[in-house]
């Protein structure tokens, strides 16, 4: 099955592309219609179908395609905005609020999975967060009393599962691993079976919000009274787009010598931190590691990420071979928590979920619960804590704003001669790179044949310039995370249009 990037990870070689039932797009007004077919969104969609709404799950490639398909799938109660930092950023009751949500999520995982019978290897481990320096102690301890306020279990111990030198390490009871995408075909199946329709390599264009919703696809349009956008961040331009930084998130799949694989999941708190579990697929088993986190776009050579968490892992480990290596994309939110709920500028029928950081099948379930909530009875006690709309300060982001604003200038394209342009000459096969010609900016990409690709780098979203990445080989934008295909085609949002594309052969521009 495909994914949104050029590396395979160990999730997509065990199973096959999700099969839709015979679906086309449905006739009459639907109650729902959910843009996405990731963990979030199909676990939505299966909550409002069992709660007796027509749901229509909307997804552009085939489902998993997104973070879902990419995700090292810890299930955690410990959360990347730490409790303690949930506290002094909102408050105790909200850290409690966050907490219980985080284990109700886990509790819905494991219910669907015994309900629909999913195989997926869901097991409940123990989680070890631990420091390996006094500085880091310090921030463990107070991480621990403010989990402990916020009803989470968890304490010091004197054991590791990970052959790391630590200062001081803790454990999480209750935590727990899956395989994120069988899972997601096992929930797919199911809402299908409830009566839901799920149109996969259907893209959504366009909107428009009027008494009821017409949703504009490429394969035709459907109306419907409620819209939810489960795409990480919503098209167009929206408040969320400065709230809201994308990152991605290195993993190396690296089978070891020894039988050293950890039974837990575990993290260290370097920033960006390593997470560390054990996966087995077809008999064998995978120590499975991830790090080197960055904004997207803002790395020159992103598979020199791979090879600083390769050392990092060498440094540790007998490895023995690394035969999976994969990058995946999350959202940042500014003040630690996601934004659920009202998209801003729609406070009736539009929804929003994004903003997870890297806690994404936890928050992409806990979404399917909330939004349920609000559609079916109106109200849900996190509706506030989780608002989109909420006004909390922006520190930290005041580059990403200006980034935003400063590239914002339409490019309009020109010719593109080829043997003009000398930097394709020292170019090799697999690079990627933004040139200048005649003062234009253009992104060029030289497969492995040797053959050209060009693009116009101005993202069809607001215009920053993409950057290359050259370990997914795609077009990478800074601003709000939209990436492309070397030939220019969206793989992730809010961009809804291809790049510009210049035709190299003929020396034309054909947008
Ligand atoms: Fe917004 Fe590119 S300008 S994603």
């Amino acid at each position: 099955m495909l994914r949104d990037g050029a590396c395979e990870s160990i999730w997509q070689t065990s199973v096959t592309e999700f099969v839709s039932r015979a679906a086309f797009i449905p006739v009459g007004i639907q109650d729902v219609v959910i843009v996405g077919g990731g963990i979030t969104g199909i676990t939505t969609a299966l909550l409002l179908q069992q709660a007796g709404k027509r749901c229509v799950v909307v997804e552009a490639h085939n489902i998993g395609f997104g973070t879902t398909g990419g995700t090292t799938a810890h299930l955690n109660t410990f959360m990347d905005s730490s409790y303690a930092q949930i506290k002094q950023n909102f408050s105790a009751e909200d850290a409690q609020l966050i907490a219980r949500g985080a284990r109700q999520s886990i509790d819905l995982i494991k219910s669907n999975i015994e309900r629909y019978n999913i195989a997926c290897k869901f097991r409940e481990l123990p989680g070890y967060l631990f420091s390996t320096t006094e500085e880091e102690s310090s921030a463990l301890e107070s991480i621990i009393a403010a989990s402990k306020e916020a009803g989470v279990a968890v304490g010091l111990v004197n054991e590791t599962v990970l052959p790391i030198p630590y200062h001081q390490i803790s454990i999480w009871e209750g935590q727990a691993q899956f395989h994120p995408l069988q899972y997601l075909h096992g929930i797919a199946k199911a809402f299908e079976a409830a009566g839901g329709v799920l149109l996969q390599g259907c893209r959504v264009l366009h909107a428009e919000d009027n008494e009821t919703i017409e949703v504009i696809t490429t394969k035709g349009n459907i109306k419907c009274r409620q819209l939810i956008y489960a795409t990480h961040i919503p098209p167009g331009v929206n408040l969320l787009h400065f709230r809201c930084a994308p990152y991605r998130s290195y993993v190396l799949g690296v089978k070891l010598k020894g039988d050293g694989y950890p039974d837990a999941v575990a993290y260290d708190m370097h920033d960006p931190y390593h997470y560390y579990r054990t996966e087995e697929v077809n008999g064998e088993k995978y120590l499975i590691v991830g790090g080197e986190d960055h904004k997207t776009g803002h790395e020159d050579n992103t598979e020199a990420c791979f090879r600083r968490l390769e050392s990092h892992v060498r440094n540790y480990f007998e490895v023995a071979s690394i035969p999976y290596k994969w990058s995946s994309q999350y959202f940042e939110p500014t003040d630690g928590l996601p934004y659920i709920g009202h998209l801003p500028g729609h406070p009736g029928n539009i929804y929003v979920a994004t903003g997870f950081g890297g806690n994404g099948m936890i928050y992409g379930t806990l979404s399917g619960m909330l939004l349920r909530d609000l559609i079916v009875s109106g109200a849900s006690e996190l509706e506030e804590l989780l608002d989109p709309n909420r006004i909390k300060p922006v520190a930290g982001f005041a580059n990403f704003v200006k980034e935003a604003a400063d590239v914002a200038g339409k490019w309009v394209g020109g010719l593109f001669p080829q043997e003009k342009l000398p930097a394709l000459a020292d170019m090799a096969p697999g690079e990627g790179r933004i040139v200048e010609f005649e003062g234009k900016k253009m992104g060029i990409y030289k497969d492995e044949r040797g053959k050209v690709y060009a693009i116009d780098p101005g993202c069809t979203h607001i215009k920053c310039t993409v950057q290359w990445n050259n370990a997914e080989k795609s077009w990478d934008c800074p601003c709000h995370g939209s990436r492309f295909s070397f030939t220019g085609e969206v793989l992730t949002g809010p961009a809804r249009k291809s790049l510009a594309v210049y035709d190299v052969k003929q020396g034309k521009v054909v947008i």
